[in-house]
């Protein structure tokens, strides 16, 4: 198995592309901070906070209406940059545009949705660059980001060394296979791999790749324990 790190930046993977389809939504939290991660039925990827300025219900939990997202408590509906366009208790009312949802800036590269963290800060890296990758599955584990890119520095026969990305990301050959993960931090001890393959891959090199991620997630959360 080879490697190569890529430098750290605020770019943090979110979720795999393909498991979010048009018109859907879904939860998932970078260092505490909920994010709905959403795409409008036109195909554009969307990270914001998971909370509606109303009354505070996430988000995710909502549905997308063509390119606008819905709250599911009472109906407020908000066009991709985050502003309330409609409230259905007061059909006639011109909503106040300082009703908005705070947004992350969001990009799709390798197969992943990207959103900048922490929410607020201005992008001052370009966004990930990797190339066209089909999302495998993403894979969570009971243990830091920092314990996990440790355990495959381990395990790697060669240096970190630069990668063309600068992305949470770490490039593996494994098997006559390059693997991209993402890596997302959770919480302190909790984190999501986000694996990729080239498309077009066998499956069962896609099987050999999660019985690999199955002993990684083992492995490192054994360490966790054991710290
Ligand atoms: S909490 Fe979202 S519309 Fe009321």
């Amino acid at each position: 198995m080879t490697q190569t790190q890529t430098p750290r930046s605020q770019w943090v993977p979110v979720a795999l592309s393909k498991m979010i389809e048009a018109g859907t939504s879904a939860g998932t939290v970078v260092n505490g901070a909920e994010i709905v991660v959403w795409r409008d039925t036109a195909g554009a990827a969307h990270a914001w906070e998971d909370r509606c300025p109303h009354r505070g219900m996430k988000m995710s939990f909502g549905f997308v209406r063509g390119d606008h997202i819905t709250c599911l408590y009472h109906g407020w509906e908000y066009d991709t940059s985050g502003t309330c366009r409609y409230v259905p208790a007061h059909p006639e009312l011109e909503v106040p545009k300082s009703i908005c949802i705070s947004r992350y800036g969001t990009a799709e590269a390798g197969g992943m949705i990207w959103a900048y963290t922490p929410l607020g800060t201005t992008e001052q890296d370009p966004p990930p660059v990797l190339p066209a990758l089909e999302g495998v599955r993403s894979v969570y584990m009971d243990a830091s980001v920092a314990r996990v890119s440790d355990t495959l520095q381990q395990h790697s026969s060669a240096p970190a060394g630069d990668d063309a990305a600068l992305c949470n990301a770490i490039t593996l050959t494994l098997e006559n296979t390059v693997v991209t993960i993402g890596l997302q931090q959770i919480s302190d001890g909790q984190c999501a791999l986000h694996i990729a393959v080239p498309e077009g891959t066998a499956p069962v090199t896609k099987e050999a790749l999660l019985d690999w991620c199955e002993d990684l997630r083992r492995t490192v959360e054994g360490l966790e324990a054991a710290a």
